[in-house]
């Protein structure tokens, strides 16, 4: 693909998919035989769940979650679920999945949501961590990478819905 805005790869397909299978191995060594309700969060997860989910050995329920955010005509803006769970994850083990984590707010507010659900537990699990941007604490469970400051697209990540289908991850100067 080419842009002129795009810069040098951060995480090769290779990188990826090793680390991937390395956290597949604990993530199969903590829950066992346990049944794992894997929530997708929409969009930008879906290759990453796609191929860890692959390397998984317990019973696994694949959910998908979207959020989005409004904006009133005061202009303040609220968070909501674009879609909501089909399964319902009350007395489960659930593993939620995200591509990255920047301020945590995201995550944050789906956390917030699923608890009033009640689950028997619930775990985070992303491919990437940009600590840097951190503004709400976050306790990550399970993580590929943790990466340098920068804005990054590829491997499920986009620029205004672009280059999500990269197999690796690389810089994009906006
Ligand atoms: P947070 O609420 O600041 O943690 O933002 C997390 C969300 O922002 C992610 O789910 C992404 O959709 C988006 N995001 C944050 N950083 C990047 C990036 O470097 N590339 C692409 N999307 C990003
Ligand atoms: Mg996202």
């Amino acid at each position: 693909m080419n842009s002129p805005n795009l810069g040098k790869i951060i995480y090769t397909e290779e990188q990826i998919q090793q680390r991937l299978a390395e956290i597949a191995v604990t993530i199969n060594l903590d829950y066992q035989s346990q049944e794992l309700v894997i929530i997708c969060i929409l969009k930008g997860s879906f290759y990453f769940v796609a191929d860890l989910t692959r390397h998984l050995t317990m019973p696994v329920i694949i959910d998908f979650l979207s959020i989005g955010v409004t904006r009133d005509e005061s202009g303040k803006t609220a968070v909501q679920f674009k879609k909501d769970l089909d399964v319902n994850i009350e007395g489960r083990h659930v593993l939620l999945v995200e591509d990255i984590i920047g301020t945590g707010f995201t995550l944050g507010y789906i956390c917030q949501r699923l608890e009033e659900s009640r689950p028997a537990s619930l775990k985070i699990c992303t491919l990437l961590d940009n600590p840097a941007e951190r503004l709400l604490p976050i306790n990550i469970d399970y993580k590929c990478f943790t990466m340098p400051d920068m804005f990054v697209v590829g491997y499920g990540l986009d620029y205004r819905q672009h280059f999500r289908n990269l197999p690796y991850i690389a810089e994009y100067r906006r």
